[in-house]
């Protein structure tokens, strides 16, 4: 009923009734007023006058009614310790392909290689849960397709020019302003569950990684929308991922790469490999030539690019 309420007040130019809303769904006005008391305390600022109920601002919220399309899919916290943790536990629970863990904040968001991540309000912290029918060594596909999604949505959305940065990073300007974290559960051959984090700095300040990173407001000078960020890239992922074969996905990475032709410096568990970035292969392998012209193929790692 919320979902059918926002969107009755997001589409009427003018005030509109209780009573006439409870008329449309089906029930009383006094079950309208209740459940408008529980959306404006969730932040919804909805207002009362003589005409009836009204809503002029959007407030960018994540609850699941919100998105009626992907409703029965999502599950948003005000504040967790990490969106990973929570889809993990929704995970194990039996949530399905595609189920989306979203929150405001989070209290010890991370990043790769045991990194923090910060997580203030007014940015976007969601994890997906995927459970694909194929083999372990296809995961990094699929962040692949996350990290070319999202770059996608930034350019439609924004006009801004997002680049992708090998493995996951999505940058603008030169700077980060998405991360993309995956964990996965799995056997020798078949993935279990495959939990795909992504942050985005949309609204938020930026404290700790400031002069690394950056925001969607910081670049356009206006507000972005959380929301519309999310739900058009839930739609385009589960296109992308069911449509182009990986041969494509990995050429649609190219396309954005800002990694490849350039000199880089990888920083990986074991080693520090330095060298072109030639190439990255059909599994998402970055290609380095060494000045010793010897090509390393590295699966997992820290790239840095040299200026
Ligand atoms: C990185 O670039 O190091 C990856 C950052 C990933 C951050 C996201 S925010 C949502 C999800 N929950 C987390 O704790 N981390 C990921």
């Amino acid at each position: 009923m919320k979902s059918w309420i926002l969107n009755i007040l997001q589409t009427q130019k003018g005030p509109v009734s209780g009573e006439a809303m409870g008329k449309a769904f089906g029930c009383s006005r006094v079950a309208v007023h209740n459940q408008i008391r529980e959306l404006r305390k969730m932040g919804y600022p909805i207002q009362a006058g003589p005409g009836g109920y009204s809503m002029e601002k959007d407030p960018d919220l994540l609850y699941p009614f919100g998105f009626p399309e992907n409703e029965k899919r999502m599950q948003h916290f005000e504040e967790t310790d990490s969106t990973m943790d929570a889809a993990r536990k929704a995970a194990q629970n039996g949530a399905p392909h595609l189920f989306v863990v979203t929150c405001d904040r989070q209290i010890r968001g991370r990043g790769r290689l045991d990194r923090k991540w910060d997580s203030h309000a007014g940015g976007l912290y969601f994890t997906m849960i995927l459970r694909p029918d194929t083999s372990p060594q296809d995961a990094y596909l699929f962040n692949f397709c996350a990290s070319v999604t999202l770059a996608r949505v930034l350019r439609t959305l924004y006009g801004i020019d997002a680049r992708l940065k090998w493995p996951n990073d999505i940058l603008a300007e030169g700077k980060k302003i998405t991360g993309i974290l995956s964990e996965m559960a799995c056997d020798a051959d078949r993935i279990h569950y495959l939990l795909i984090g992504i942050g985005v700095n949309v609204n938020n300040h930026l404290n700790t990684f400031s002069r690394e990173g950056t925001s969607v407001s910081q670049i356009t000078g206006k507000p972005g929308s959380r929301k519309a960020i999310l739900s058009l890239f839930l739609d385009e992922y589960e296109d992308l991922i069911g449509k182009e074969g990986w041969k494509d996905i990995v050429s649609a990475w190219k396309t954005l790469s800002t990694t490849l032709g350039k000199e880089v410096v990888v920083q990986t568990h074991k080693e520090t490999i330095e060298g072109l970035a030639l190439d990255v292969d059909e599994t998402a392998a970055l290609l380095v030539q060494e000045k010793t012209g010897r090509i390393r193929k590295i699966t997992y790692g820290d790239c840095f690019i040299r200026h």
